[in-house]
Parts: C-alpha cells; sequence; structure tokens
C-alpha cells in the first residue's frame, strides 16, 4: 500500500488502488507504466494543449516535459487511465507536490518551446501567490497535466479524472490544490468543481523580457486560469 508525507502527516491510503469507470480502469502510475505515459503525452498533450499546439512540437521540447513528469512521477500522486477492452492508455493524470522550501528555485528548461511556455505559467504562479495567501502551509498538490487520448475525449473522462483527485488527495493529508487550467474544457471543469480563481492572463498580452509578444498566433480568447480548492 503506497505511503505519502504531507506536512508531516504519514497517511495509509486505501483508495490508491485500481478502480474501473465506465469502460476505463484508473490505476496509479507505477514505473512499468512511465515509458508508456510518456509515448502517450507525446501524442497527446505536448502536441495538443493549447500552449503546446502555439508553440509546436519538439523532440527537444518532449524530452524537458518528459524530465519534469518523471520527477512528479517520484511524488507517487500521478495515474493512467487504461481502456478496459483493449488496455490502451485513454489518458494520464500527472499530479505534483510543490514544498514552500523549494518554492524559489527555478526550473531550467533547455528547449526554445519551453523557454516560452514555462515564464508565462511561472507568471501566473507569481500572481497567485499561494504561499503568501496560505502563510502556515508547508506544501499543496498541484493537478498538473491532464490528458486524455483524442479518441476517448468528450466523453467525461478529463472531468472524472479531476474529480476523483480531490477525494484522493484530501484522503492524503492535503489542504490545497492548485491547477493551472490552460484550456477552455478543462476551465469548464474547474469551475463546475467550484474552484477559486487566483490568477488569469490572455496568452497574447504575455511578452518576453525585450517586450516581445511571445505567443504571436494566440486568438484574442486565449488564456490561462490558476484556481485553487480547499480540501
Ligand atoms: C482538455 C482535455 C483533457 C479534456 O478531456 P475530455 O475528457 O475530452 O474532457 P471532458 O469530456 O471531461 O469535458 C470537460 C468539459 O469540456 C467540454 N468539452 C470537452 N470537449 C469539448 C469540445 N470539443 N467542444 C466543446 N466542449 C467540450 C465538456 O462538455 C465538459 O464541460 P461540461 O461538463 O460543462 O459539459 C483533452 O481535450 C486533452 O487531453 N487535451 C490536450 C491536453 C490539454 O489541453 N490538457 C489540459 C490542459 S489544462
Amino acid at each position: 500500500m503506497a505511503e505519502a508525507k504531507c506536512d508531516n502527516i504519514q497517511m495509509k491510503d486505501d483508495m490508491y488502488g485500481q478502480r474501473e469507470w465506465k469502460s476505463f480502469i484508473f490505476k496509479p502510475a507505477e514505473p512499468e507504466n512511465y515509458r508508456d505515459i510518456l509515448e502517450h503525452m507525446r501524442t497527446s498533450f505536448y502536441r495538443d494543449e493549447p500552449l503546446n499546439y502555439l508553440t509546436g512540437y519538439s523532440e527537444e521540447k518532449a524530452k524537458d516535459m518528459d524530465t519534469m513528469i518523471m520527477e512528479y512521477f517520484q511524488d507517487g500522486l500521478s495515474h493512467i487511465v487504461l481502456e478496459k477492452e483493449t488496455n490502451q492508455i485513454a489518458g494520464a493524470r500527472i499530479i505534483a507536490i510543490h514544498k514552500r522550501e523549494n518554492a524559489d528555485t527555478p526550473r531550467v528548461m533547455e528547449s526554445a518551446e519551453m523557454k516560452k511556455i514555462w515564464p508565462f505559467l511561472h507568471q501566473l504562479d507569481e500572481d497567485s501567490n499561494i504561499f503568501k495567501l496560505y502563510p502556515d502551509m508547508d506544501s499543496y498538490v498541484e493537478l498538473f497535466m491532464a490528458s486524455v487520448d483524442r479518441r476517448f475525449r468528450g466523453q467525461g473522462l478529463a472531468t472524472e479524472m479531476y474529480e476523483s483527485a480531490i477525494p484522493f488527495l484530501k484522503s492524503r493529508g492535503f489542504r490545497l490544490v492548485k491547477s493551472c487550467f490552460t484550456s477552455p474544457f478543462t476551465q469548464r471543469i474547474g469551475k463546475n468543481l467550484g474552484f477559486r480563481e487566483l490568477s488569469r492572463r490572455y496568452f497574447r498580452d504575455y511578452r518576453d523580457e525585450s517586450g516581445e509578444v511571445v505567443f504571436t498566433n494566440a486568438d484574442d480568447k486565449d488564456e490561462a486560469v490558476v484556481g485553487a480548492l480547499e480540501l
């Protein structure tokens, strides 16, 4: 049975097993799944998530993303979703723990695409300033990446991924869950689940250090919203 540490509480979690939902199986991401999940992310999230879509795909970017996800797997909270009948990956839910002591350590990105995306997300985090909002909280959890294979979209799978993560994370002793919603579809999910908006930015307004618009191909309505939910 998995164990997680949070704010010095160690909890056993009996919700962390395999379970079925409609024609899918939800299960914890185990080391033997990591390669398949990263492969799934390459055909789904790294191409279709709005900021990834706007900046395009490269192998260098995929490596940056893979490194980040491999690190978050170590937190032991991520999930994989399999189609029951075929055992194919239908989706993945990457969950990360953020600690106050690491809040100011910048992540170094190598690829041109992530050098555009990451500072934008970092700005949204700075706007949200979670550790200042919750001065007595030493860590919080982030619903970081939600990815559903193109073949399985529009059936409520992402909604279920967000919804089921909430009692699971609560049972693990977390007090706050945050998510950065960069897709209009996940923004709907966050709103429906009662996430409180902490910050919001339009992609097209974002400029780099020299004042140049970064996401030149963004639509006027494309935006990212950071939301938080107290558990
Ligand atoms: C975003 C993504 C995870 C959504 O997955 P999904 O399983 O199709 O989402 P759901 O079926 O649970 O739908 C969520 C909401 O979006 C709406 N929605 C989903 N697809 C839609 C579409 N093509 N057009 C209009 N609305 C849509 C649903 O109606 C639902 O809203 P509602 O409950 O108010 O009706 C999926 O499209 C994906 O993997 N995209 C690439 C990666 C990405 O963008 N991840 C999210 C980054 S924050």
